[in-house]
């Protein structure tokens, strides 16, 4: 343990491994799995796993159609979920909570519908250099089809985002749309800066909160953002579940996104109307099992606290920045102090390739992601084709930071580094 590391997070992160039982399972190689790859996905708590079981076994039903007692429990069920959810971001009202398949389907959806009727030709849309294909990509698509320009608030040294010529940027700028934390570098986003800003420009302000909302207290109205889009199978839930917080108002003028049933109030072989919030934007059957998996997941956050949830990978940062420069030839991106940081570690090693790194900490048991990370252009920038990234979470020890390190040391040996 090293100084300043509080004792308390390593007790409560025991008793919080035991809730997962991917984690008590060893590889085909025999070894204990250590899970550092949960910017991609988040493990599953026993809780989640028996909700979205006991949804299946005891009540499964379509939601919002039927009128008996297992249809009613499913909806009971699923809105529940919602609620949960809304409470978790301190939405104003439930209604604002639309659940979607992740934060891309989320942020798809902003495009499609509000991009698609608010921005034209020659309108700015203000993105950082950090962003996710999924934040990047939409908005491409649109400016083709407009002609609105996408224009990036640059980043400094440590890749954090600088913010000297913000004003500047958002002079015609009718829409901000950028991450809170980056899946990359894992550089936190000053929003509290930006949002204000952008707001007093007259922009309207979209938050990627995919590698935020489960690592930290997020309450939207506080952020004052106007949509907020967030993947739930990063938060503990499944796959296939994700959330788009949008102020009501908005929401309200908002063309549908797809069309079919539920989405509706009245069709005619001429004409339809749609359905209130937040089903105006749900159209089809709607990942039922996914909704309850992702209440029971909010429910589990709530427990652990979030604050606590920060305060242990801030820790768990330092100790694995520590760590990594003890690594010989090792590379660390992004900001140097934890604080200003995500529970992401992206690096190289002299010029092993990131995917090699990877298949030598596989063959000890020690999982983690190498490529571009979904970060195209911003390991462009930074001169690189690919990195190795190691990513924490609420059931990541001190253990795993060293089981990380010593597979490194060994993969240095390997390539004679
Ligand atoms: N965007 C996810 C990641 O960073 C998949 O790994």
């Amino acid at each position: 343990m090293i100084a300043g590391i509080p004792h308390a997070t390593g007790d409560k992160v025991e008793r919080v491994r035991a809730d997962f039982p991917i984690l008590a399972t060893r590889t085909s190689k025999g070894k204990p799995l250590v899970y550092l790859d949960s910017a991609a996905t988040s493990q599953k708590p026993r809780s989640v796993i028996d909700a979205i079981s006991h949804y299946y076994e005891d009540y499964n039903a379509n939601i919002h159609r039927g009128v008996y007692e297992i249809a009613e429990r499913a909806t009971d069920a699923y809105e529940a979920a919602r609620k949960r959810a809304a409470v978790f971001f301190n939405a104003a009202s439930t209604d604002e909570i639309i659940f979607t398949r992740n934060a891309t389907e989320s942020i798809n959806l902003v495009c499609y519908t509000w991009g698609f009727e608010h921005l034209g030709a020659g309108d700015g849309i203000l993105l950082t250099r950090l962003e996710h294909h999924s934040n990047i990509v939409p908005w491409q698509l649109l400016a083709a089809k407009t002609g609105a320009e996408l224009r990036f608030l640059e980043l400094d040294e440590q890749g954090r985002v600088a913010l000297d010529d913000l004003e500047q940027k958002l002079q015609g700028t009718k829409l901000v749309a950028i991450t809170q934390v980056s899946n990359t570098l894992g550089t936190i986003v000053p929003l509290e800066q930006i949002v204000p800003a952008a707001h007093a420009a007259g922009a309207t302000v979209l938050v990627d909160g995919a590698q935020a909302a489960p690592h930290m207290s997020v309450d939207v109205q506080a952020l004052d953002v106007d949509f907020y889009a967030v993947s739930g199978h990063k938060m503990l839930a499944p796959t296939g579940i994700g959330i788009l917080y949008g102020k009501r108002a908005l929401l309200e003028a908002m063309p549908p996104f797809l069309a079919g049933g539920d989405m509706i109030r009245r069709v005619t072989y001429d004409r339809t109307t749609y359905n209130e919030l937040p089903w105006k934007f749900e159209a089809g059957t709607s990942n039922i099992a996914g909704g309850i998996g992702l209440g029971a997941a909010v429910e589990y956050l709530e427990g652990l606290d979030m604050a606590w949830v920060r305060e242990h990978e801030v820790a768990l940062t330092a100790y694995a920045l520590e760590r990594l420069a003890e690594v010989p030839h090792l590379t660390v991106y992004g900001p140097k102090r934890a604080e200003e940081r995500g529970g992401v570690a992206a690096f190289t090693m002299g010029d092993a390739h990131p995917h090699d790194l990877a298949s030598i900490l596989d063959a000890e048991g020690v999982c983690i992601r190498a490529g571009h990370h979904c970060t195209m252009p911003l390991h462009e920038r930074l001169g690189l084709t690919a990195t190795a990234r190691a990513s924490f979470y609420v059931y990541t020890t001190f253990a795993d930071v060293d089981a990380l390190i010593e597979a490194l040391e060994k993969a240095a040996r390997i390539f004679k580094l």
